[in-house]
């Protein structure tokens, strides 16, 4: 549900700013392996995935992979006035792109990678993580770091939060496992390609 009327908003794209289909394509020719995908995520894979989400308990909600903010803006309509939004990604195209997209007071674009989770959560101010969503493509990324950040996400989420992700593929269930117990799933055929949806719960 929107639930900010008091945040400084504008999700506006000023002149000469690609749309973000443009972009996310032109992302895709420059970082084929990290980006993993020709085209954004569907409003109904958005919607399946934040659906149970607690946003009242929510106060920072931290994304990986955000790309040119797909998840971003429902993410930020659901959020609390005075939640806090995380998105990190590599690609400095993307994040120059987030920063000039999207004005909210609420929001904060890093450029990094999801293996500094800890630090980048310490750094602006937390000691936890809500909730933490992952559109990375696990399964492409260098040796090491998918198991690396699986584990660093576990570690920086509170108790009863969870780790959000979606993949193309279901290996991405075999790093989210060693960590977590209690693991959630379904698919989302309204999307290209079609995606697994996996909700891991910190007990
Ligand atoms: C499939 S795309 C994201 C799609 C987007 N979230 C959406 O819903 O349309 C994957 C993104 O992960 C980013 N990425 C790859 N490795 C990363 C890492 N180690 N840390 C953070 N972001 C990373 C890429 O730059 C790219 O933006």
């Amino acid at each position: 549900m929107p639930s900010s009327t008091t945040a400084a908003r504008r999700n506006t794209r000023p002149a000469g700013v690609p749309s973000p289909v443009a972009m996310f394509f032109q992302g895709f020719l420059k970082h084929p392996v990290m980006v993993g995908s020709i085209i954004p995520s569907s409003d109904k894979l958005i919607r399946k995935m934040l659906g149970p989400v607690d946003w009242a308990a929510c106060k920072l909600f931290v994304e990986y992979g955000p790309g040119v903010g797909t998840f971003c803006r429902p993410i930020l309509e659901r959020m609390a006035p005075d939640a806090t939004l995380i998105a990190i990604d590599t690609n400095a195209d993307f994040i120059r792109y987030l920063d000039h997209t999207i004005t909210d007071s609420r929001f904060v674009a890093v450029e990094g990678s999801a293996a500094d989770v800890e630090r980048i959560v310490r750094d602006h101010g937390h000691d936890h993580a809500d909730y933490v969503l992952s559109g990375l493509p696990f399964s492409t990324l260098p040796a090491g770091i998918g198991p690396a950040i699986a584990a660093a996400t576990h570690r920086v989420i509170r108790p009863g939060g969870a780790f959000l992700v979606y993949q193309f593929s279901p290996k991405v269930k075999d790093f989210l496992t060693p960590h977590f117990d209690t693991i959630d799933h379904d698919m989302e055929w309204w999307n290209v390609p079609p995606a697994q949806l996996y909700w891991a719960w910190k007990d």
